[in-house]
């Protein structure tokens, strides 16, 4: 395989993505799916912060509030807990008191939220139309698809699927199936590690960015180890000979967001501000991770902040609300967004005050809003890839 953005840059031709009105369409063809009923309180009511506080009072330890690091600051602050995905599937987990799990993210985290914690549990997304793109470039038929391909070349029974925890319930109760785990962008290296102790190959989903990164700049693979599933070419246009070369089978998806950080911002911003440490999520890709100077998950870079000397200076490649967040909580630092092309995740920024308000007063009028269950059979499957990923050591 050769480093080209053309081989390995971010897919031109993606699922397609339905452009809806905040909370109130539906694309029933993606996994983050399908309307939002009820009327939202209009985004300039003044009182938006006061409602919300009151509701949350109101409920007391009945509600649990996560938020993801990337979720708004209207958002966060009436967070319980803040984290990256893998923390608050822990955190869901170790709450079995509280009712409701409002979970301030997107779909993929609350149906893993829904999967970690009891059935007395109600998990509560405040806007079902806050989805995650790369979830949606990864279906269950496809994948069965791929696995097909693997059998026919006859190296299904050699290969252990890991999955990134950005996936829907369906890719991960496949995981489960066939005997592999899932994944967050701080545990993939050990995940990768327990894999291939487990077998000969991986078949590694949704992210190609994060499964290159981790096997090339922390395992020792080449990028000729690596081959590209393309979900939308017969075998995944690979030769099956290419298929049994490959140490890692790599799903051709991305994420909207991590995936436009190029290397021609890093190189401008080092320009723009020299003695600039440049430090990016794994979830970017292949030229851009390895000309910057760390890489790592959110709460890796959020750590790397907090240890930083003042007066020192930082490009950050990751979503913009954390970015934000993090400069304003170091003013002693120079904290800047790598690449000002790039904007939020617009999945993330669906769960807004309004919508926040609308579900937490639903909660005490009686309505549990936007319950978000996976099914007995899936999440059977789905668990025991979560299990093996919490079980690593
Ligand atoms: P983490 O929360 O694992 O850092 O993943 C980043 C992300 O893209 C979440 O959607
Ligand atoms: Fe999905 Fe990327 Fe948004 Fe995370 S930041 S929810 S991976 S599109």
């Amino acid at each position: 395989m050769t480093t080209t953005t053309e081989t390995y840059g971010v897919d031109p031709s993606p699922t397609p993505l339905a452009l809806l009105l905040l909370g109130r369409e539906a694309d029933p063809a993606s996994e983050r799916g399908v309307e939002c009923p009820g009327d939202l309180p209009a985004a300039s009511d003044p009182d938006l912060v006061a409602r919300a506080r009151a509701a949350k009072e109101q409920l007391g330890d009945r509600v649990f509030i996560l938020g993801h690091h990337y979720q708004r600051d209207e958002v966060i602050e009436f967070a319980d807990v803040t984290g990256d995905s893998f923390k608050l599937a822990r955190d869901a987990a170790a709450r079995p008191e509280a009712e409701y799990i409002v979970f301030c993210g997107v779909h993929f985290m609350a149906e893993s939220a829904d999967i970690l914690t009891t059935d007395a549990q109600q998990v509560v997304l405040p806007d079902l139309a806050a989805g995650c793109s790369m979830a949606d470039m990864a279906t269950a038929e496809q994948v069965a698809e791929c696995w097909d391909a693997l059998t026919d070349a006859g190296i299904a029974d050699v290969t252990v699927p890991v999955s990134y925890m950005n996936s829907s319930a369906d890719i991960k109760a496949f995981t489960g199936k066939h005997g592999g785990t899932i994944c967050t962008s701080s545990n993939a290296k050990r995940a990768l590690e327990w894999a291939f102790e487990q077998g000969q190959k991986v078949l590694f989903l949704p992210d190609q960015h994060l499964g290159r990164n981790t096997a090339v700049l922390e395992m020792g693979f080449s990028l000729e180890d690596c081959v590209l599933y393309n979900p939308h070419k017969p075998n995944g246009g690979l030769t099956a000979e290419q298929l049994r070369n490959a140490k890692m089978i790599l799903w051709r998806g991305h994420c909207s967001v991590h995936g436009r950080f190029s290397l021609d911002s890093v190189n401008e911003v080092r320009e723009r501000i020299p003695g600039v440490t440049v430090l990016v999520h794994p979830e970017c890709k292949h030229e851009v991770v390895t000309a910057a100077d760390m890489v790592g998950s959110t709460e890796y870079i959020i750590k790397a902040l907090d240890a930083a000397e003042p007066g020192s200076k930082w490009a950050i490649g990751t979503e913009l609300n954390l970015v934000r967040r993090l400069a304003k909580a170091h003013p002693d630092k120079e904290v800047v967004f790598l690449d000002r092309a790039v904007c939020f995740c617009s999945t993330m920024n669906r769960i807004d005050l309004p919508h926040l308000v609308w579900a937490l007063e639903s909660l005490v009028e009686g309505r549990v809003p936007n319950v978000i269950t996976v099914d007995p059979e899936t999440e059977k499957y789905a668990k025991a890839a979560l299990d093996r990923m919490l079980a690593l050591p």
